[in-house]
């Protein structure tokens, strides 16, 4: 049975460009996936915490050593891994902020990437061990840093979640960009018309 974890991270609600995408792609893969299984996490409602002391105790040490203090730094990273390596496709809704991802879904991430749970190190270089999910990313940005664009390399945010995704063992990404969304701001095109052909890109991402 198909499962999907739904991550959204943008703090405007019901207003948020790269939510109502995602709304679109959930109607999409509800349609073509009966019976599928979905967990939502939602960053803007569930902060997470930062990496901290115990964290990295706890991280970095075997889990039969284990304090109190470190299992509970590390329950939500526990939740959050567990939740990513029960889906077979984990969307991401997120907005660009400074070229990058919002802080909350660095913390997500930090939460993510665990020695020994998500990835290995050995002597033949890194291993991603998490097995049979893909992700989708919806990203929306006030510019526009489609392929071709002048400020393409300004897009940080876009390699690095492959990157890090990929780190992991995530390497089948397929991204959608939603960029321009100043030009709804600015009265240069109306939200609809802005939406348009991207619900259409969500709804053949979610089919695939
Ligand atoms: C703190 C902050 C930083 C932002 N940084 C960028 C940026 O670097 N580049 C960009 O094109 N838009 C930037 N934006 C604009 C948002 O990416 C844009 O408004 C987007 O549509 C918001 O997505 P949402 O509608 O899902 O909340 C920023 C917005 C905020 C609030």
């Amino acid at each position: 049975m198909a499962s999907l974890l739904k991550l959204d991270v943008s703090p405007r609600g019901d207003a948020s460009y790269s939510r109502q995408l995602g709304e679109t792609f959930l109607q999409g893969w509800q349609a073509a996936h009966a019976g599928g299984t979905m967990t939502t996490r939602d960053l803007a409602k569930q902060q997470p915490t930062y990496v901290d002391l115990q964290w990295i105790a706890g991280a970095y040490s075997k889990p039969e050593d284990h304090t109190a203090e470190h299992k509970a730094a590390l329950e939500l990273s526990d939740d959050i891994i567990a939740e990513v390596k029960a889906a077979d496709t984990v969307l991401i809704t997120t907005p660009m902020y400074n070229f990058q991802v919002p802080a909350v879904l660095k913390a997500w991430i930090d939460h993510l990437v665990r020695a020994g749970v998500t990835f290995s190190a050995g002597p033949d270089g890194y291993k991603g061990l998490i097995q049979g999910t893909k992700a989708v990313l919806i990203v929306t940005a006030a510019g526009d840093y489609a392929e071709g664009s002048p400020i393409a390399s300004y897009d940080l945010l876009t390699p690095y979640l492959k990157q890090i995704l990929g780190f992991v063992g995530i390497t089948e990404v397929q991204v959608l960009k939603a960029g321009n969304t100043a030009g709804i701001q600015y009265g240069k095109i109306s939200a609809e018309d802005w939406k348009k052909p991207l619900d259409e890109k969500a709804r053949a991402l979610a089919a695939a």
